[in-house]
C-alpha cells in the first residue's frame, strides 16, 4: 500500500499536527505489511501556476474541448501532479486550521490537481461525476481554539466541511478526521489534546480496514488518465460536458 502524506503545516518538527500524523504513520508501519509512505511537503514543493497557459487549458477542458498544442507543455506539469496524487492507495493529510479553514498551500495543491477529465468528469447532462474511487483518507488537523461539535465556535469550522466536500466531490468519501483542539490556550490543554489525538491516531492505523486497503481498492482511475496526444482536432474523451 502506498500512503501519500500531504503536509500542510510549515512548522516542521514544531508542528502540533505532525506529532499526531507521525503517530499514525509510525503505527501503520509497525502494524501493517508492505506500507510505503511518501511525503509531499507543500511548503517545499513546486507546483505549476493556475494562470497563463494553464488557466487557458483548464477552461478549454471545462468546455469539453481538446487542449491546444500551445498549452500542452505547461499543462503537462499539472498532469504530473495529478499522476503523483493518483499513484497512492490512501492519503494522510496533515493540516492546521488557518483562518477557520485550510492553509493556502493546501488550497493551491487542491486547485492544481482537481481537474475535469482527471479527478472528476462531466456526464452527458453536465453533472460532475467523481473519478477517484476506492481510496481512503485520514485528515489530521489541529486548531488553536476549540471547534468541537456543540461548542460555540463549531459554526466557524469551515475546515472539516470543506475537506469533506472537495474530496467527496472527486470520490474520496472514506475520510476520517482527527481534530486536536485547543492548541493555543494553555500548554496543559495542548499536551492533553495532542496526547489523546496521538493515541486515537495510533489505534486507527491498527484497524483491519487499513490492512485490506490495497487489496480492496477499485482501479485507481477507471475513466483513465492516459498519456494522449493533445491536438486541436482530437476530442478529449473523458470530458463530455
Ligand atoms: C496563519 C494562521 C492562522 C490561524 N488561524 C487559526 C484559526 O482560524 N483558528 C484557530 O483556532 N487557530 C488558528 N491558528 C492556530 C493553529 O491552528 C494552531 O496553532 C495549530 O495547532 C498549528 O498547527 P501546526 O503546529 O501543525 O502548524 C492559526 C495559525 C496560523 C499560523
Amino acid at each position: 500500500m502506498k500512503l501519500l502524506h500531504i503536509v500542510a503545516s510549515p512548522r516542521g518538527e514544531k508542528s502540533n499536527t505532525m506529532r499526531i500524523s507521525g503517530a499514525f504513520a509510525d503505527s501503520l508501519r509497525e502494524h501493517q505489511e508492505n506500507v510505503v509512505i511518501e511525503t509531499v511537503d507543500l511548503y517545499n514543493h513546486d507546483l505549476p501556476a493556475i494562470a497563463g497557459d494553464n488557466i487557458e487549458a483548464k477552461y478549454t477542458l471545462m468546455l469539453g474541448q481538446p487542449i491546444s498544442k500551445d498549452h500542452a507543455e505547461s499543462w503537462s506539469q499539472i498532469e504530473r501532479a495529478i499522476t503523483h496524487f493518483l499513484s497512492a492507495d490512501a492519503y494522510l493529510l496533515t493540516t492546521p486550521m488557518w483562518n477557520f479553514s485550510i492553509p493556502y498551500a493546501l488550497k493551491y495543491y487542491i486547485d492544481c490537481i482537481v481537474q475535469p477529465g482527471y479527478l472528476f468528469r462531466y456526464n452527458e447532462i453536465g453533472q460532475a461525476v467523481p473519478m477517484v474511487l476506492g481510496k481512503k483518507m485520514i485528515c489530521v488537523s489541529s486548531r488553536g481554539g476549540d471547534y468541537s461539535p456543540g461548542s460555540p465556535m463549531n459554526v466557524f469550522d469551515f475546515q472539516e466541511p470543506y475537506l469533506r466536500a472537495i474530496f467527496g466531490f472527486i470520490g474520496i468519501t472514506d475520510i476520517e478526521f482527527i481534530n486536536a483542539q485547543p492548541m493555543d490556550i494553555t500548554p496543559e490543554l495542548r499536551e492533553g489534546a495532542v496526547g489523546a489525538a496521538m493515541e486515537h491516531a495510533a489505534a486507527l492505523a491498527v484497524r483491519p480496514d487499513w490492512a485490506t486497503v490495497a487489496a480492496d481498492r477499485l482501479p485507481a482511475n477507471p475513466a483513465g488518465l492516459k498519456p494522449r496526444p493533445i491536438v486541436d482536432d482530437e476530442p478529449v474523451a473523458s470530458t463530455a460536458g
